[in-house]
């Protein structure tokens, strides 16, 4: 049971444009030719912040393009945000604040022992990696540079480094690499 940040991010690390676009991200390929429908598969909870749940709301057509329903996931959803914001009917949402570590804990509960999927955006992932939460990375470059954006992980991590565990190539618009988060008691490769 992992806690995982996965995500896509242009080779200059951004997640979307300033203004929230991902039209550089579906240019690049489909993302059941992408590892994701296996990632999905043993994912029990999902976290994401409010800019990327409002990306959600914005663009309905274009997710139920992508993934057939303007909801893409069955499994609970924990949204961070500190404003009000209009509520999609959906069953499995929990709008939250603060602390990651609480919320961490009643994720672990109802993931039935599957892993726990922080969505994004990178601060909020930085959250979890500041309080020790964070386990692995998994990011999809893409072959595009935004040159400024939504940042795809904005802490520094140096000593212990990540752990690269595998690089994989997704034809020519993506490569994916994969790190372990080493914390202190944990440097050793395995
Ligand atoms: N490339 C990809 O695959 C990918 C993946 C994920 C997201 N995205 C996109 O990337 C962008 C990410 O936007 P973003 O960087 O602004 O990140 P975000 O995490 O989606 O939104 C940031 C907001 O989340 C709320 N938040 C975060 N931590 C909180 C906490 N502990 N307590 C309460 N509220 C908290 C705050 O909202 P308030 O303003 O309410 O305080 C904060 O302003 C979005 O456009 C999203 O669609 C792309």
């Amino acid at each position: 049971m992992k806690t995982q940040y996965y995500t896509a991010a242009s080779l200059d690390g951004f997640l979307a444009t300033e203004d929230d676009s991902l039209d550089w991200l579906f240019a690049l390929g489909s993302i059941e030719e992408s590892s994701y429908p296996e990632f999905i598969a043993n994912v029990g909870a999902l976290a994401m912040g409010s800019a990327t749940y409002e990306w959600i709301v914005r663009n309905a057509e274009k997710v139920v393009e992508e993934v057939g329903s303007p909801w893409p996931y069955t499994q609970p959803t924990w949204f961070f945000l500190s404003r009000q914001l209009p509520q999609i009917p959906v069953a499995e949402i929990r709008f939250v604040k603060g602390d990651v570590s609480r919320v961490h804990e009643a994720m672990l509960e109802e993931a039935g022992g599957k892993n726990i999927w922080i969505v994004g955006g990178g601060d909020l992932a930085g959250q979890f990696f500041d309080a020790g939460l964070l386990d692995e990375l998994i990011i999809q470059v893409g072959s595009v540079t935004l040159g400024k954006g939504k940042p795809l992980f904005p802490r520094m991590v140096l000593s212990p480094a990540l752990q690269l565990t595998s690089v994989h190539q997704l034809g020519s618009g993506m490569a994916e690499l994969r790190y372990k988060v080493q914390r202190g008691s944990d440097e050793s490769a395995d």
